[in-house]
């Protein structure tokens, strides 16, 4: 009898390079350092550049030279080219492809009567334009390599609507708090577009997945927790270490089968 091999039993990252958009990010952070520690080089691209090289500047000295921070605009096709020429250049080509990145716009909490044109178009050219641009850039050198693995971050909210009754009261860093349309239209969108990916790539030996957190506890005011965790089959927010679990199957061999599919981690949010 065979063994079962362990490339597909245990996630092992060893030499693979990422690259993690967001990288500098609550989960961002999360996420490059798990992958780090199961042997991952990662790439930290984040347009806030200063808050990437100290976040990596403290993962490297857990797991040394395990992160590369670089500053891009996920939105620029010119920093797309720029990004995908140093590290094939510096750590080889990508491997696994993390579009994790995505924005508030200055009148993000407006409601949707005067949600501005500016703010939407500015959230849905970070949040859905820039995966493309990613996926298009990185994603079609792997189809032309013939393996990788792509993992989108899309939100319950791309999935089932807000309730809006959770919001009465609610504050994050001393501001009243929504989930707009467009945040929900643009995590749907890229629902969309990875299972296009999926299949268009197939046969390309790339894989295209997503990953949907429910909420992430970050100093949400106890308003909104206890309001939101009513919510919750499991009656609290995530903690931001807990979607990196689905987030390294996705990564890894483990999941060398699974293509154009959405693992939910909502603490059940979506189950009612
Ligand atoms: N935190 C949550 O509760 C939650 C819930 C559901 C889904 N998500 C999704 O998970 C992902 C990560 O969320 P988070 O809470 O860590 O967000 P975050 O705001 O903490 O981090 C996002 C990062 O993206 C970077 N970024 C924004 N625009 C960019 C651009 N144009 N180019 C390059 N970098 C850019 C920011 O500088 C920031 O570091 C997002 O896609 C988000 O929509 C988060």
């Amino acid at each position: 009898m065979k063994k079962p091999d362990p490339a597909k039993t245990q996630i092992d990252l060893n030499g693979k390079v990422v690259l993690l958009t967001g990288g500098a990010g609550i989960l961002g952070t999360r996420f490059a350092w798990s992958l780090a520690e199961k042997g991952a080089r990662v790439v930290m691209v984040d347009r806030d550049i200063d808050k990437a090289r100290t976040l990596a500047a403290e993962i490297n000295q857990d797991v040394p030279d395990s992160i590369v921070p670089l500053g891009a605009d996920i939105t620029s096709p010119k920093d797309w080219a720029d990004i995908k020429q140093t590290v094939e250049t510096d750590l080889g080509e990508v491997d696994i492809l993390i579009n994790n990145a995505a924005t508030k716009s200055p009148n993000f909490f407006e409601p949707f009567k005067t949600f501005s044109l500016e703010d939407w178009n500015l959230v849905m050219n970070v949040n859905t334009t820039g995966v493309m641009l990613g996926c298009q850039t990185i994603g079609s050198a792997m189809a032309e390599r013939g393996r990788g693995s792509i993992i989108n971050t899309l939100s319950i909210y791309g999935i089932v609507a807000p309730d809006q009754r959770v919001y009465e009261g609610s504050e994050y860093e001393g501001r009243a708090i929504n989930t707009p349309a467009v945040y929900s239209t643009s995590k749907a969108a890229v629902w969309g577009l990875t299972r296009y990916l999926a299949a268009y790539w197939g046969d390309k030996g790339v894989r295209v997945n997503a990953i949907t957190p429910g909420g992430v506890y970050s100093g949400q005011n106890k308003t909104f927790t206890d309001r939101y965790s009513a919510r919750v089959p499991l009656g609290r927010m995530a903690d931001g270490d807990e979607l990196c679990g689905a987030m390294l199957f996705l990564a890894s061999d483990t999941s060398s089968y699974i293509t154009g599919q959405n693992i939910v981690v909502d603490g059940g949010l979506t189950v009612w």
